[in-house]
């Protein structure tokens, strides 16, 4: 699959179905996350790969997607190092979260190429999914993944069947015009 189709066939995934996914096809997801370019080459991100089934439950439990994980055979948690990329972009975007969403995006990616699904989840309470997994300081939750095979049929949430803003709504050339 080339990238192009690899984005257009992305959607979020919310049926997973139980079969396991191969540690060829985890490594390769992994990857793509680790090769993500980011400011200054620091690279500040870790990625903690959860797929224990007493841990997913308990992982779900902390979150209002919880179902998706738990169905989930496997969850990355995506974590930014502060310490590791102190700037802030334009003087407002902190460059360690903005470099970890890069390197999502690409897990997000190489996940469809692989045939793979996902969800991108940034609905829960950073200070509990911390002390869950004994994160420090200094550390901070960016996202959670859960991924998996689709299910046959995956569900839209019912306020985007493909309804992305047109081109020319989001597109200007050589002056602001909106
Ligand atoms: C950075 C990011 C975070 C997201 N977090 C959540 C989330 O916490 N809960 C949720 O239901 N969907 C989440 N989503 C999924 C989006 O809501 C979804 O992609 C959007 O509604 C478009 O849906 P579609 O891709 O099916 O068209 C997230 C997507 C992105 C890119």
């Amino acid at each position: 699959m080339d990238l192009l189709e690899a984005i257009q066939q992305t959607k979020p995934c919310r049926l997973f179905k139980t079969a396991q996914v191969p540690d060829e096809k985890l490594t390769k997801v992994l990857n793509a996350a680790r090769l993500a370019p980011s400011i200054d080459d620091r690279q500040p991100w870790r990625f903690l790969v959860v797929r224990d089934e007493g841990t997913k439950v308990k992982l779900s439990q902390l979150l209002s997607k919880g179902a998706l994980v738990r169905a989930a055979p496997v969850v990355i948690i995506a974590l930014a190092s502060e310490g590791e990329s102190p700037s802030l972009v334009g003087g407002v975007v902190m460059s360690h979260l903005l470099d970890v969403a890069v390197s999502i995006e690409n897990m997000v990616l190489a996940a469809t190429a692989e045939g793979l699904g996902t969800f991108w989840i940034s609905d829960f309470n950073a200070d509990k999914i911390s002390r869950f997994f004994g994160i420090p300081e200094g550390f901070q939750v960016v996202g959670i993944l859960p991924i998996g095979f689709p299910g046959p049929e995956t569900p839209t949430n019912g306020k985007s069947p493909n309804g992305r803003k047109s081109l020319a709504e989001v597109t200007a050339y050589e002056r602001f015009n909106w």
